[in-house]
């Protein structure tokens, strides 16, 4: 039996980075994916739905700050699956400002995709779960930066942290309502992604800032996108039953300096 066998899962953003290691993981321990991510990734987000299996696949387009889009991919979903069990609120964006430098417009932004994402995601999500009767969880990717305050990351880290306390009061919603739905937030610190790839670019010296990254996590390396997906099939299978309203914290020891 696979981990995740007869589930459907909904990962955002999962044309590239976490999202699409998440996606292949999900449907190699057996779960049928929708893979989503904005119209304009359309292309690679096809690709890694086809790259899941005969019949295991699906790529929507769904911009997670559009509420229609949303209500779009959950009619489509339970179309043509027939359930939605597994929900990864994953899409997100950053822009590396401090408080002096980020504009209003940039601040809307980033709470936008980061924020009213999650929010809609978990909004349409349950309601979908609820219609098919599906005992679900809801993985809602906030960041380290969620946990612990980052000068240079001012409204990314406020988004993040926004995600930790809203995924709290999903869940305890969700279990006063007896709904049997379940609401985790997992908190990555660096992993190899394009995200990383364009803060180490930004610097100017990739290799010097991927150095200083490594050498501020206290075990000594930038995770790989599989670590976040093993996470991701903790979190979505029956195995963390127990387990809701609670934070998955993934970062090498760095939270616990
Ligand atoms: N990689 C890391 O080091 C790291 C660490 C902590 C948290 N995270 C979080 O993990 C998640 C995935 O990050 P990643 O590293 O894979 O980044 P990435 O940039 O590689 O991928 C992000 C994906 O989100 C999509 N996206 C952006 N705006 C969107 C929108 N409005 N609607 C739908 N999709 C949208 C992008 O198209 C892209 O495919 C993000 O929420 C990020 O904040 C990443």
């Amino acid at each position: 039996m696979k981990r995740v066998e007869g589930k459907v899962a909904l990962v955002t953003g999962a044309a590239g980075g976490l999202g699409s290691a998440a996606a292949r993981m999900l449907a190699r321990e057996g779960a049928k994916v929708v893979v989503t991510d904005r119209g304009n990734r359309e292309k690679e987000g096809q690709e890694v739905a086809a790259s899941l299996g005969e019949g295991m696949g699906l790529f929507l387009p769904l911009d997670v700050t559009k509420e229609d889009h949303w209500a779009q991919a959950m009619e489509r979903t339970l179309a043509h699956f027939g359930r939605l069990d597994v929900l990864v609120n994953n899409a997100g964006m950053g822009i590396p400002k401090d408080i002096e430098s980020l504009s209003l417009e940039e601040w809307r932004l980033v709470h936008a995709v980061n924020l009213d994402g999650v929010f809609l995601g978990c909004k349409h999500g349950i309601r979908a779960m609820r219609q098919c009767g599906a005992k679900g969880s809801i993985i809602n990717v906030s960041s380290v930066a969620g946990l612990k305050g980052v000068p240079t990351l001012v409204a990314y880290g406020s988004a993040k942290g926004a995600v930790r306390m809203f995924t709290k009061s999903v869940a305890l919603h969700c279990a006063q309502k007896g709904y049997g739905i379940r609401c985790n937030s997992i908190h990555p610190v660096f992993i190899e992604t394009d995200m990383v790839a364009a803060l180490a670019n930004a610097s100017g010296d990739p290799d010097k800032a991927r150095a200083k990254m490594a050498r501020s996590i206290p075990l000594g390396r930038i995770g790989e996108p599989d670590d976040f997906a093993h996470a991701v099939i903790y979190l979505a299978s029956d195995e963390s039953k127990l387990m809701t309203g609670s934070e998955f914290v993934l970062d090498g020891g760095t939270t616990a300096q």
